[in-house]
């Protein structure tokens, strides 16, 4: 299974001028680094798909979102996936905790990880929202596996259809990532629960702790503040591109 790397832009960059810049910087650091079975992806703002589209070679494209009804109709502000396949993106960051905290329910979840499917764009389920820094393993299990559930209810899939993502929200933004012992264990148990789909971490992942995932075993991450610069996100690239089960 390939290892997958998503650098999450949430609303950022401000300008394109530097979204244009950020993403053919990371592209074309890309170019002088084995890539052996990783996978990289940005994931932009939808205000920057054409931009980053046009700058980007070897990164795939991908969206932080879409909304949960397939068809376009009367829904002022939201995107629907046909609006954005065009720009020929292939990954989807579906049930983030911050689009959580927004409201965002499991049920809307479920329904963009089939629409998402049903469209060929791969899904990266994050679980994560609730966990707290002192919950036991066997709280978080429990709560990771009802996320996992309930984003997959009446869901079929090929293991190599769908990513998981695990991200306690205590260790996003925080600099603060999780050892990479624990977010195994999660992995393990996802897998157990699911099957042998790709489990990613996220949550501070950055240049300095991104190798220690990498040795672990972890199959990627998905990167929120390192992926705004383009050497931090080549250094998390070039760590797990050179950890051993990348180069099999
Ligand atoms: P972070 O964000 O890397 O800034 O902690 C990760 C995420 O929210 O996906």
């Amino acid at each position: 299974m390939n290892k997958l790397l998503v650098g999450n832009w949430k609303m950022n960059p401000r300008r394109l001028a530097e979204a244009r810049v950020l993403a053919s910087r990371i592209d074309h650091g890309l170019t002088n680094l084995d890539r052996g079975q990783l996978e990289t992806v940005i994931a932009p703002p939808f205000v920057f798909l054409s931009a980053v589209k046009h700058s980007i070679h070897f990164v795939k494209l991908g969206v932080q979102d879409f909304f949960h009804e397939e068809k376009e109709g009367a829904f002022t502000s939201q995107v629907s996936i046909g609006q954005i396949e065009d720009f020929g993106t292939t990954y989807a960051i579906l049930g983030h905790s911050e689009r959580r905290a927004m409201g965002e329910k499991d049920k809307q979840i479920n329904a963009k990880i089939k629409i998402a499917l049903k469209h060929k764009m791969h899904p990266i389920l994050c679980v994560g929202h609730g966990v707290g820094k002192k919950a036991s393993p066997s709280v978080i299990k429990r709560k990771i596996g009802s996320q996992i559930s309930a984003g997959l209810k009446g869901v079929k899939f090929r293991n190599s259809d769908l990513t998981i993502a695990y991200e306690p929200v205590w260790a996003i933004g925080t600099g603060r990532a999780v050892d990479p012992e624990h977010s195994l264990e999660i992995s393990e148990f996802a897998k157990s629960k699911i099957g042998d789909v790709r489990v990613i971490y996220g949550g501070s992942m950055n240049a300095e702790n991104a190798s220690g995932f990498a040795v672990a075993g972890i199959e990627g991450g998905l990167i929120g503040g390192a992926s705004l610069d383009a050497a931090q996100f080549l250094a998390i690239a070039r760590a797990f591109a050179d950890s051993p089960s990348s180069q099999q």
